[in-house]
């Protein structure tokens, strides 16, 4: 069995960049090294991890290899060109890969630097035992479900906030799963925020492992200063 990781590394951050970021949010520097190498790094430091994909807009492409030379990273590392949407970035680096249907892709988002070795192996382990898992962390705000109106929104129903979890990354699969569950979106033209929503449509079941609220996207300004907390405690 082998494990491939992709990432998806090719938002333009339009949330940060609208508050004035100069660069998309994963080549923002946190501890003095951009978001991504972050990301590329914990993958790389996990002894299971065979090859890492990341998907890139094109004109970022010579950037990122500068970037993973830099690091030191590079012999497990390809990069490969984005696409429209997250789906699509994952969907290119799913068609580059070789591999066999029993191998295991876990896809991450580039923009959670904070991920942590042992979460990875946890992930890994759980997509051996059950055939797909993501992380997810159990939900404190309770939950509401509405609909919008012109002026907000009027709650249609409250959910049992003990039958929430809400998703992170890595989110993985067998790579035999994982193409069929993407196969079967891109036929129907379903468009997904992650990768269990695409499973779990083609009917697989997806286990969930403990995640951890350090584990957060980076998605808006203050949250670069939060990632900086978390490095350093
Ligand atoms: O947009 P969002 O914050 O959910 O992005 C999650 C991840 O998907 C980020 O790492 C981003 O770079 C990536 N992405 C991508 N291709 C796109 C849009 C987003 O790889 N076209």
């Amino acid at each position: 069995m082998r494990v491939f990781i992709i990432l998806p590394a090719a938002g333009i951050g339009t949330r940060m960049a609208a508050a004035g970021a100069a660069a998309p949010k994963q080549f923002l520097e946190l501890g003095g090294e951009p978001i991504l190498i972050h990301s590329l790094k914990a993958f790389a430091g996990v002894p299971a991890v065979t090859q890492i994909l990341v998907a890139v807009r094109p004109q970022e492409m010579e950037r990122v290899h500068q970037q993973i030379e830099a690091a030191g990273l590079g012999s497990r590392i390809r990069v490969v060109e984005g696409g429209e949407n997250r789906q699509g970035s994952v969907a290119n680096a799913l068609a580059a890969l070789d591999c066999a249907d029993d191998d295991i892709v876990l896809v991450h988002d580039a923009v959670r630097p904070l991920i942590d070795g042992a979460t990875i192996e946890r992930t890994i382990s759980a997509v051996q035992k059950h055939g797909a898992a993501i992380v997810g962390v159990p939900a404190i705000d309770t939950i509401k479900q509405v609909e919008r109106t012109a002026e907000g929104a009027i709650i249609t129903s409250t959910i049992p906030r003990e039958r929430i979890v809400l998703a992170q990354t890595p989110q993985g699969a067998t790579a035999g799963r994982m193409k069929k569950a993407f196969a079967e979106a891109e036929a129907d033209g379903f468009a997904g925020t992650d990768e269990a929503s695409l499973l779990e449509r083609a009917g697989m079941e997806v286990a969930v492992v403990a995640g951890s609220p350090r584990n957060f996207k980076i998605t808006q300004p203050g949250d670069l200063e939060l990632a900086e907390f978390y490095l350093e405690h």
